[in-house]
C-alpha cells in the first residue's frame, strides 16, 4: 500500500491533470485562440528573448522579427544562435547574442552591453529548464535556480541600471502551469545539496517566483516598466523531451507547437494589456487565475523573494 505521502501527491497530480489536461493542451489552444491572427507592427523595436535558440524561444524571436523587430537573441551555443539569425529572413532582424544563462557574470555583463547600445522595448525572461541532477554552477549556485529565476533578475536589473528599460518597455516572463502546485517558499528556490534537491519542487517554485516578481516589478510605479507573466500551456520542445519523456510520450497527440507556446508572447507585446485586476498569469491571450488551490497564497511576499535574489546575487557576482 502506498504511503500518506506518496498517496497525497498521487491524489495531487490526479487533480492538477483532471483540471489543466484540456485547457494546456493543443485543444485549448485552439478552442481560446484558434486561427485568430496577429496582426502586429514590431518594427522599430528592440526586443532582448533569453533561451532564443530552442523551442518557444526562437518561436518568440523569430515570430518578432517576421513582425519587424530587431531581436537580441541570448543564448549559449555560438552555431544554434547562427542559424536562428540565418533563419530570420523576414522583415526584422535576429542579433545574436552569447551567453551561458547559468552564470551571473556572464548574463551581467550581456545585460550592460546591451543596455550601453540602447534602450528595449521588449524583453522576454523566456529561458528555463527543468533540472533533475543537483549540479551547482561555477559561481556556486543550483543550476535550475540561476537559470530559471537568478538570471532573469540580474539581466532585468542590468537593463534597468542602463537605463534600457524605461516606461513604455514591457517585460513578458515565461512561467509554467507547474506553478500552480506551489506556495512560494524562498527556502525551496536552492536546495543546499543532492539529497535536499527534487527538480520538480524546485522548477515549481522558480515558476511561482516569477509570477511575484512580476508583482514587484508592477508595483514600482507609472515611470517602469510594465510587467506580464505568462503560461506557455504545454509545448512539445527539446527541454520537454529531456525532462519529461514520460509525460511527452502520454500527451504528445495533444502537445502544441513552438509557434503556439510563443503565441501570447507576442500577443502581450503588441496589446500590452492594462486590467483592473493585475493579479493573473496569461494563457491563450487570456488573464487566467494565479492561484488554482488555496494553500498557494500563503507564500512569501514578493519583497521578501527580492531581498532573497538581491542578496544571492551578489554573493554570485563576488560583489
Ligand atoms: N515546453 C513546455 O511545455 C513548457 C511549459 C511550461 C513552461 N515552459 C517554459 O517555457 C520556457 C521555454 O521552454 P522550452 O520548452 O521552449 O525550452 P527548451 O526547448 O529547453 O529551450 C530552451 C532554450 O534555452 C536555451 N538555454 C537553456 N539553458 C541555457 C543556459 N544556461 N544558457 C543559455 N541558454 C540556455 C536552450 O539552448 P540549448 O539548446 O543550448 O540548451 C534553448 O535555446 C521555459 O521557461 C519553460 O520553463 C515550457
Amino acid at each position: 500500500m502506498a504511503d500518506s505521502g506518496g498517496m497525497k501527491n498521487a491524489i495531487g497530480a490526479l487533480v492538477f491533470y483532471a483540471r489543466f489536461a484540456l485547457p494546456f493542451s493543443r485543444l485549448g489552444f485552439r478552442r481560446r485562440v484558434g486561427d485568430a491572427r496577429l496582426d502586429a507592427d514590431f518594427t522599430g523595436q528592440r526586443w532582448v528573448v533569453t533561451g532564443a535558440t530552442g523551442g518557444i524561444g526562437r518561436a518568440i524571436a523569430l515570430g518578432a522579427a517576421a513582425r519587424g523587430a530587431q531581436v537580441l537573441a541570448l543564448a549559449r551555443d555560438g552555431r544554434k544562435l547562427e542559424a536562428l539569425a540565418g533563419g530570420a529572413l523576414d522583415r526584422g532582424r535576429i542579433t545574436p547574442v552569447l551567453a551561458e544563462l547559468s552564470l551571473m557574470q556572464d548574463v551581467q555583463r550581456a545585460g550592460a552591453a546591451i543596455a550601453a547600445a540602447g534602450p528595449v522595448d521588449v524583453l522576454v525572461h523566456n529561458v528555463g529548464l527543468m533540472c533533475h541532477e543537483f549540479i551547482r554552477t561555477p559561481e556556486g549556485v543550483e543550476r535550475g535556480f540561476a537559470t530559471n529565476l537568478l538570471g532573469h533578475w540580474v539581466l532585468d536589473a542590468a537593463l534597468r541600471r542602463g537605463g534600457a528599460l524605461g516606461p513604455r518597455s514591457a517585460i513578458i516572463s515565461m512561467s509554467s502551469g507547474g506553478m500552480y502546485g506551489a506556495a512560494l517558499d524562498l527556502d525551496a528556490l536552492e536546495a543546499a545539496d543532492a539529497e535536499r534537491h527534487n527538480g520538480f519542487v524546485a522548477y515549481a517554485q522558480h515558476k511561482r517566483a516569477q509570477v511575484a516578481l512580476t508583482h514587484y516589478w508592477n508595483s514600482l510605479g507609472e515611470n517602469a516598466p510594465r510587467a506580464w507573466v505568462m503560461h506557455p500551456g504545454w509545448v512539445d520542445t527539446d527541454g520537454v523531451r529531456s525532462a519529461l519523456p514520460g509525460f511527452r510520450r502520454f500527451f504528445r497527440p495533444v502537445l502544441r507547437t513552438a509557434e503556439e507556446g510563443a503565441d501570447t508572447a507576442l500577443w502581450l507585446a503588441a496589446t500590452r494589456p492594462r486590467l483592473a485586476s493585475e493579479e493573473g498569469i496569461w494563457l491563450d491571450r487570456r488573464l487566467d487565475a494565479e492561484h488554482a488551490f488555496a494553500f498557494t497564497r500563503d507564500g512569501a511576499a514578493p519583497e521578501a523573494l527580492v531581498a532573497r535574489l538581491q542578496a544571492r546575487a551578489a554573493r554570485a557576482l563576488g560583489a
